[in-house]
């Protein structure tokens, strides 16, 4: 088979490094691609933005399967468009894609099917907005409706953030038409976890569990990130939780979409908190994780391109995911000042040395070949995981790795899993 991947991040270099290994793949492109992904397939010089371009090479090129990436040619309609010229897409077509682009129509099917999640109202009218923060208790969570690359959640203390914020959104339209209507909605309590689920319109096949660390800086301080780092399984999950997300958010979710008439075919990424009161959603995404997926991934010992292949063909209730039981942990180096200001083009060196380490795997994210070496070319720059017997063990392999990798002005958080080594500790004393 000939497989196409769309994208550039790090989760598009996990997805072509595993999908490379099934003995289905003949030849795999990715569009754009990075260093990485150049090295073990070939890269195609079209944006993942430019949709028509993309159904044009896949076409020219007799592409059996495409792997979107990111969220935003979802949005757009890129599955509809392979799907009208009878290319194989994997992911939401753009109807079922807003279960992610639409914040708001993800609160109203959650309501709808009773499904557990913070209480929230939704606003057209910045005053409205105004007047239903007064009446919550601060701090409130403040969401875009629409795709804002990460940035549209803005957890606001007191009225005077929350007034700037929402003038910010809706009036001076910071986000264009993203944050033309929000959500507004109580601040959840506890600790995150992923789960990424294969649905292929009315079943689902769900991978390990993971968790994400979204602020820039150790302790969970500073901005936002798109995620600086990630580990699997998930010290927060168990199968209680698990029976319980089925029960109560899976298969009412997927029973909700069917009533609105959408068959949901891709994959399907819950972001829960589990709080004292059991768990909530905050948001449906309709990809792949990043980083969870360089987590996930290398933890996955089946071969992709027949789940994928059987996701889209509606018959993942006939298939069954083996899984490595070690530990895997992942840590995002970054340019310096992300994810606000940062430089690129600087030299990375140690790739090699890193590289060669037991059970390491090295993922490009912003990176480009120039001037005959690897350079920065982003503000994520590499996503660097580790298998390991345990999570400590995969943390002491992963920042060994880290340690050899050089750039200037790298940037990267020392405490990604710390908190799963301190929690399993603790359960064992
Ligand atoms: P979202 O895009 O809705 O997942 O929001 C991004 C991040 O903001 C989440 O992963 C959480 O860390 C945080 N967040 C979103 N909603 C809430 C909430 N209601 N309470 C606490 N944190 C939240
Ligand atoms: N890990 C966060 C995301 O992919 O949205």
């Amino acid at each position: 088979m000939k497989i196409l991947v769309v994208g550039s991040g790090g989760r598009e270099h996990a997805l072509v490094w595993k999908l490379r290994q099934s003995p289905h793949t003949e030849r795999i492109f990715c569009a754009p691609g990075n260093a990485g992904t150049a090295e073990i397939g070939e890269n195609v010089a079209i944006p993942a933005s430019d949709l028509e371009a993309l159904v044009r090479f896949a076409k020219e090129n007799r592409v059996d399967l495409t792997v979107i990436g990111p969220d935003d040619p979802l949005a757009a309609g890129i599955v509809d468009l392979f799907a009208a010229e009878k290319l194989r897409a994997f992911g939401p077509t753009k109807f079922a894609a807003r279960v992610e682009a639409s914040k708001i129509f993800a609160k109203e099917l959650m309501h709808a099917q009773k499904i557990p999640t913070a209480e929230s109202g939704t606003f057209s009218d910045s005053n409205e907005a105004l007047r239903y923060c007064e009446r919550l208790k601060f701090p409130v969570v403040i969401k875009a409706d629409g795709l804002a690359l990460g940035k549209g959640v803005v957890i606001a203390d007191d009225a005077a953030a929350a007034r700037s914020t929402i003038d910010e959104m809706m009036n001076q339209r910071r986000f264009g038409d993203a944050g033309q209507r929000i959500v507004i909605e109580e601040l959840l309590r506890g600790t995150e976890c992923s789960l990424h689920a294969l649905v292929d319109g009315r079943n689902y096949l769900l991978l390990q569990s993971a968790r994400d660390h979204k602020r820039a800086f150790d302790g969970d301080q500073g901005p936002n990130t798109g995620g600086m780092g990630a580990f699997s399984p998930a010290n927060n999950w168990n199968s209680r939780l698990q029976s319980q997300f089925e029960t109560e958010i899976m298969r009412p979710f997927l029973r909700g979409l069917l009533q609105e008439g959408i068959k949901f075919r891709g994959l399907l990424y819950p972001g829960l908190m589990i709080t004292g009161e059991g768990l909530r959603v905050l948001e449906f995404n309709c990809r792949f994780g990043d980083p969870e997926t360089q987590a996930l991934l290398p933890r996955m010992k089946s071969d992709l391109v027949p789940l994928l292949k059987a996701t889209i063909d509606g018959r993942i209730d006939t298939c069954a995911i083996e899984w490595d039981t070690r530990a895997a942990v992942t840590v995002v180096l970054a340019s310096g000042g992300y994810p606000g200001k940062y430089e690129s083009g600087q030299p990375i060196s140690g790739l090699a040395d890193a590289a060669k380490l037991e059970g390491v795997q090295i993922f490009h994210a912003g990176t480009k070949r120039a001037q005959g070496e690897i350079r920065t070319a982003g503000g994520r720059v590499l996503a660097v995981t580790a298998l390991g017997s345990t999570i400590e063990d995969a943390r002491e392999r992963v920042y060994d790795a880290v340690s050899r990798i050089h750039f200037e002005n790298c940037q990267y958080r020392r405490d990604i899993a710390l908190n799963a080594v301190a929690a399993n500790i603790e359960s064992l004393s």
